[in-house]
């Protein structure tokens, strides 16, 4: 059999239970400006806090996606490591989430997809948000960036003086593509401050 041959890079998106989950939704629609094949998985408390901070539902931005899983399908391609893909961003994460990828139980969709990114050594960036920080939460941000994952949580780069929440979530989704060597073009990035007083 021939060897696969890809145009385009892929990349999974998962949206879990945390709020901001707009930070989701703009990296998938970044993704997507960007010709980047895309893999949605939205968690269950990801689709109600989706209902609940923003005028979209799971279904309409599945549509943004190239493909989308449900969270339980253990058997979509990216639960394995044979199927290739560039890496994968859990935007918003949860704490939940993120102790779940920690301890390596892969019990549902996006807990399996990012424990494959970490055991194939792609990359796997976590946007975890909460605050403030307990013990735990910072034990197993220290312990996945250990065992290779990025931790970038949604805070505001108040340098770039944002004029509105999409200003300020442009800058935090502009800084996590860079994470994957993609440019957004959408967000201001700092050149000294020279330039900017
Ligand atoms: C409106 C709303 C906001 C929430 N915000 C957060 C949050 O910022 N961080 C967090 O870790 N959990 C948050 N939670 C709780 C999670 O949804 C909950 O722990 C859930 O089990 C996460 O599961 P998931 O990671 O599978 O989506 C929030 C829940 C709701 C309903």
């Amino acid at each position: 059999m021939l060897p696969e041959q890809r145009q385009r890079r892929r990349i999974v998106v998962a949206i879990t239970g945390a709020t901001g989950v707009q930070i989701g939704i703009q990296t998938l629609l970044a993704l997507r400006k960007l010709n980047v094949e895309t893999h949605l998985i939205i968690s269950k408390w990801g689709a109600e806090t989706i209902k609940y901070e923003t005028d979209y539902t799971a279904t309409t931005i599945k549509a943004l996606a190239d493909f989308s899983y449900n969270s339980h399908d253990l058997g979509a391609p990216i639960s394995s490591g044979s199927y290739k893909i560039d890496g994968m961003i859990v935007a918003p994460c949860s704490v939940k989430t993120l102790a779940a990828i920690n301890a390596g139980i892969c019990d549902d969709l996006i807990t399996r997809a990012a424990d494959v990114c970490l055991k194939e050594r792609r990359r796997l960036v976590l946007s975890v948000r909460e605050t403030p920080l307990n013990e735990i939460h910072l034990r197993n941000m220290l312990d996945v960036t250990r065992a290779g994952a990025i931790i970038a949580p949604p805070v505001v780069g108040f340098y770039t003086h944002p004029a509105s929440l999409e200003d300020a979530i442009q800058q935090m989704v502009g800084r996590v593509l860079d994470l994957f060597d993609l440019d957004s073009n959408d967000f201001t990035r700092w050149h000294g401050l020279k330039d900017n007083i």
